[in-house]
């Protein structure tokens, strides 16, 4: 049933080659891994930015025919430019809200108009809402999961037909937030709760019809989502407020989950300090609600909002 990832860990080169992937040093995406993009159409929703942008340049240097969505169209305009110089295929853009009903459908309808098919979907807009819960609003929750819920859905519904035809993958981001809830940031930690369960749950249903999910789950990554406001604004000269040490390079981190996606795995936490939380929360959860105990009582949580002191 699933076709077009003949490398795949049951796939027909068996376990050996699974393990040739996996043994392959973290900075490398991999040849085997590299051709299981080449000439498969993708879709990238939050493309201008941070880990979407390095998922459009690897993809693209694989050989991929790339369709980027966002709303801030000239930023998609200068990556198309950048990927056309480098001789890659130019990708398509658009301009996609995936708060609308319209943003994703009608991204998936010009995918099918101009490359015929979709085979990859990956659901990556999102941002962090953060904050005491004493302070916050319902309208803070709700903004919060409009888009990385909602905005979540709408993108996987509106590409299911086209991935279902393919026997396509469905990528989700998710975090290690979805794992494990600290103090301050419950918008960020529902969200992303909520959409490990929508993995967990729409994988079997899904493997029916011969579609893989892939849920990729990061913790720190090197890219915009600290310097975003509970309101969507980016405040672009914001420090990034993790230690650098902690904060995984986006190319490294992207390479990583293409590994994972081209493995068709189910989930892959990425960083170390990622799957160690999820280690944690999973076999001594303890010891976080300690610590938890700890960062709300000192600094509320291990961010605050961009913009706000
Ligand atoms: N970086 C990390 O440490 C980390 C860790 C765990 C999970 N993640 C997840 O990774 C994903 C990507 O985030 P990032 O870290 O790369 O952050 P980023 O640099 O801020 O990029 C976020 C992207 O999402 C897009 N976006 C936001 N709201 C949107 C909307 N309503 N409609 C369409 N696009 C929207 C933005 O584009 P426009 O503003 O142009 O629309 C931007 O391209 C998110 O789901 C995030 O939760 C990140």
């Amino acid at each position: 049933m699933w076709r077009w990832f003949p490398g795949s860990y049951s796939g027909v080169y068996g376990r050996r080659a699974a393990a040739a992937i996996i043994s392959l040093p973290g900075d490398c995406m991999g040849t085997s891994a590299t051709q299981r993009f080449h000439d498969k159409v993708v879709l990238i929703t939050g493309a201008s930015s941070g880990i979407g942008e390095e998922l459009a340049l690897q993809l693209a240097r694989a050989g991929a025919r790339l369709a980027l969505a966002a709303r801030r169209t000239e930023r998609l305009e200068q990556l198309q430019r950048k990927i056309r110089d480098s001789g890659a295929i130019e990708p398509l853009i658009m301009t996609c809200d995936v708060t609308s009903d319209e943003g994703p459908a009608g991204a998936v309808a010009e995918i099918v108009a101009h490359w015929g098919r979709l085979d990859i979907v990956f659901a990556n807009a999102g941002f962090g809402v953060v904050g005491s819960f004493a302070k916050l609003t319902l309208a803070d929750y709700r903004r919060q999961f409009e888009t990385n819920v909602f905005g979540v859905l709408r993108t996987l519904q509106a590409a299911l037909p086209q991935i279902s035809r393919s026997h396509g993958q469905m990528v989700i981001l998710g975090s290690v937030a979805g794992w494990t809830a600290s103090p301050g940031a419950s918008p960020y930690a529902m969200s992303k709760f909520a959409i490990r369960a929508l993995a967990n749950s729409i994988t079997p249903e899904l493997a029916l019809l011969g579609v893989r999910v892939t849920l990729i789950s990061p913790g720190f990554v090197e890219s915009n989502i600290r310097r975003v406001d509970n309101q969507g604004k980016l405040h672009a000269d914001a420090a990034e407020p993790i230690p650098r040490w902690l904060v995984m390079s986006r190319r490294r981190a992207v390479r990583y989950m293409l590994r994972a996606v081209a493995r068709g795995k189910r989930e892959v936490i990425i960083t170390r300090h990622g799957k160690l939380f999820v280690w944690l929360e999973r076999f001594a959860p303890w010891v976080l609600r300690i610590a938890a105990r700890q960062l709300a009582a000192s600094r509320g949580g291990y961010r605050t909002e961009p913009g706000t002191g």
